[in-house]
């Protein structure tokens, strides 16, 4: 629902005076930061402020460098501001009139230095999570140059071990990331290009498989076959599939074979192209 005129004009004119609040003393900045974060969504055009406002990015960016030292031995009240700045990013990634400038910038190889770095217990676990989010919402329009960024960065790579590794959203996220890429022509041939890289795809999903027998997901079996579908687009990928495919996915017309505990978190979408996936392996 849209907001009432004169509620969205006052809540303009506060996001207005906090952008200008970032650039002022210490202080100031860490309240901007975590309300703007708070504001984001009633305010869509909040990414525009934030890129055409001079300094304003410089001053996002900043604010992940200088933390980035601290970590892991690193104090909540920082997490809290490195998340709130990932938080901001993230609608810039996200905006249909910034993302490309977003993605030519190359600021989201910051997103992904801070998903390198290593497991430390739970206090990085929101930070992660913020910044695996800026590089989903780069993928809600995996325009061309999205695509060509995310084939000359180790993204997909990072995504993969994600989805073998991490917590059950940020699997999602990884996998939905991973998803989109495939989805598009020239991430599905990127991927099929090479055996290594089919591969590496590959054993990512066929692990993913393997846990959710234990722990089903809806949300990642939903991506995870639609994957699987994608790639039977792909001649050569078909061909492997049909020579090994994971066993508790694989079955008949009739799915009966397939892992009770996951078809019982199939919705129909899932189940009919499991059978799409079946009936194009000729099983
Ligand atoms: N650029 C790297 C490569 O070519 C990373 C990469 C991009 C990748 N897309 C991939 C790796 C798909 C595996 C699968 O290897």
């Amino acid at each position: 629902m849209a907001w009432p005129g004169n509620v969205a004009m006052e809540i303009e004119a506060l996001v207005c005076s906090y952008v200008a609040d970032l650039q002022r003393g210490e202080e100031e900045r860490e309240v901007a930061l975590l309300e703007l974060s708070k504001a984001r969504e009633k305010t869509p055009g909040i990414a525009l402020l934030l890129w055409h406002s001079y300094g304003i990015m410089t001053i996002l960016v900043d604010e992940i460098t200088q933390n980035f030292p601290h970590i892991p031995r690193i104090s909540q009240r920082r997490t809290r501001r490195m998340a709130a700045a990932l938080c901001l990013l993230q609608c810039v990634a996200s905006h249909p009139e910034t993302k490309t400038v977003f993605v030519r910038s190359y600021i989201a190889l910051l997103p992904m230095a801070i998903l390198r770095t290593a497991e430390d217990g739970n206090q990085m676990e929101h930070v992660r999570l913020a910044a695996l989010g800026v590089l989903g919402s780069m993928m809600k329009v995996a325009d061309a140059s999205v695509i060509r960024f995310l084939r000359e960065t180790e993204i997909i790579p990072l995504c993969l071990q994600i989805m073998q590794n991490g917590t059950e959203l940020a699997k999602s996220v990884a996998i939905f990331i991973l998803h989109s890429y495939l989805s598009r022509e020239e991430g599905l041939y990127y991927v099929c290009g090479t055996a290594e890289r089919f591969y590496a795809v590959a054993s990512a999903l066929a692990t993913m498989v393997e846990t959710l027998v234990g722990v089903p997901s809806n949300r990642q079996l939903k991506l995870l076959i639609s994957c699987y579908l994608r790639l039977c687009d792909h001649p050569q990928a078909r061909g492997v599939f049909e020579l090994c495919f994971p066993a508790p996915l694989m079955s008949d017309p009739t799915l009966d074979q397939v892992a009770p505990s996951i078809l019982n978190n199939l919705g129909d979408t899932s189940k009919r192209q499991l059978q799409q996936i079946v009936s194009r392996l000729g099983f």
